[in-house]
């Protein structure tokens, strides 16, 4: 079976019927009817356009408009509204149009081409998203400062090659992932700067012959600036990419944390415990609750590096201007803002329902010499040159190990037959308390440092 040409955008040229099959693997509509609203807006702002440049008359202008204000509408109230087979958003809205203001509809596309207009829908979609996807950050930068505030005396073995290495405040570690989050609301932020420019106006790539006032338009759809060349502009896709990437971040960042749950909670560590409402039970196992709101975001990390690589390599080959290769940005694209936005949800829905164990981990911060380096900087203060306190306190550690017990466990005359200037003064020294607290630069895991970090972090939030 074939389609009619007639039902395409390109009659003229043609005599043959395109092939049904090859009509379906050309079709966007399928996808792009998310750029629906996006499509509407921008077409509102370019028929004003066309009043500015003596195409249309502002009756014509108000009649256009009113019809595209009744597409949405229905769009709205119609839940069948899409079932129509359009080759993509741009060709459904114009074809609605035309049913309704019959051959004034058939002007609005005076100046303008597919191409500059999926541009721009594209952008003030993303636009939106990136808006969203920093609110999703934000909440999930309150729900980290929620529960390190809700546990402010828990300790936490810090690791380093996940070996116990040093003790630090367990808001410490929620106060990590704040600060990577931070940074990704930045880059958003900055990527945000290039998505809101406006590409419309450069037509299907040499710019138009109408005199569009393309500032004007770029004001009304709140773009902060017109592109500067009419080809760049509808073949950049440099946006997506961006946004991709920094997608990607916020996943990696996001799957570092899911490991990290995953990892406390297991029994084997057992410093937190998940809330049954985002885990799951075994249907043979009874015992079992695994953390499969964490691991999906741990997975879901993989298809959005997946959509960057993607998008990377689809325009790698691409000559000036558009090719049609670049209908295939949409997907990827869509599929990051899904999965962003879904990982953002659930992880703060874990950490609001995240149990720390206090008991287990105060345990684990103060077993496996993770105060060894703070007999090193004993010894370090007793006159004792850094590198030699740290080969004596290695065999200390040695001895201990030979033992079965913890430094805090030797006597004074034990450490005394390894350096003479062990006072009794060094058990206070080797305390949990007195290790976290002697970390008291700015950015260490000491008490008081970590009360600051915590008010300026809700300031932090609060400003923006
Ligand atoms: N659906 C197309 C896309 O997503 C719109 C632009 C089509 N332009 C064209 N010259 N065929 O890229």
């Amino acid at each position: 079976m074939n389609e009619k040409t007639a039902a395409n955008l390109w009659g003229g040229r043609f005599t043959g019927e395109t092939d049904s099959g090859f009509a379906e693997f050309n079709r966007s509509f399928g996808f792009d009817r998310r750029l629906f609203v996006a499509d509407i807006h921008a077409s509102v702002a370019h028929c004003d356009a066309l009043v500015g440049a003596d195409v249309l008359t502002p009756a014509e202008a108000q009649q256009i408009d009113s019809a595209l204000q009744e597409i949405l509408e229905r769009a709205q109230r119609e839940p069948d509204y899409f079932k129509d087979a359009a080759e993509d958003v741009h060709s459904f809205v114009e074809a609605r149009l035309i049913e309704i203001a019959g051959d004034l509809g058939r002007k609005l596309h005076t100046g303008r081409s597919r191409n500059d207009q999926v541009a721009t829908d594209l952008r003030l979609w993303l636009r939106n998203e990136i808006d969203e996807i920093s609110s999703g950050l934000r909440r999930t930068q309150e729900a980290l400062l929620d529960i390190a505030e809700a546990n402010r005396d828990v300790a936490l073995p810090g690791y380093t090659h996940l070996q116990r290495a040093q003790p630090i405040l367990f808001a410490h570690w929620c106060l990590a992932y704040f600060e990577m989050m931070a940074r990704d609301r930045e880059r958003l932020s900055e990527v945000r700067k290039r998505v809101n420019v406006l590409p419309l106006g450069s037509a299907a790539l040499a710019g138009t012959s109408y005199p569009i006032d393309r500032e004007t338009v770029a004001q009304g759809l709140g773009f902060d600036s017109v592109s500067h060349n009419s080809l760049d502009a509808v073949s950049d896709r440099d946006f997506c990419i961006e946004f991709a990437n920094v997608a990607s971040l916020i996943m990696m960042h996001l799957s570092r944390l899911a490991e990290d749950i995953i990892l406390y909670s297991t029994t084997e560590f057992g410093f937190f415990e998940l809330g049954d409402a985002v885990a799951t039970g075994s249907s043979l196992m009874p015992q079992k609750k695994n953390p499969d709101s964490m691991e999906l975001v741990r997975g879901k990390a993989g298809r959005v590096f997946g959509h960057l690589l993607g998008l990377l390599t689809m325009m790698k080959g691409l000559p000036l201007a558009y090719n049609k290769d670049m209908q295939e940005d949409k997907e990827a694209i869509f599929d990051t803002v899904d999965t962003v936005r879904n990982s953002l949800t659930v992880t703060a829905t874990v950490l609001w329902n995240l149990r720390v164990n206090q008991p287990r981990a105060r345990e684990a911060a103060t077993r496996g010499y993770l105060n060894a380096t703070e007999l090193a900087d004993y010894l370090v203060r007793k006159g004792i040159p850094f590198r030699q306190a740290h080969e004596t306190v290695g065999r200390v550690v040695m001895r201990a190990v030979e033992k079965g017990c913890e430094l805090n466990d030797l006597t004074l005359e034990e450490f005394k037959s390894f350096s003479p200037l062990v006072e009794d003064d060094v058990f206070r020294s080797l305390s949990l308390e007195e290790t976290l607290a002697t970390k008291s630069q700015t950015g260490g895991t000491a008490s008081e440092r970590i009360a600051e970090a915590l008010v300026t972090a809700r300031k932090r939030l609060a400003a923006d």
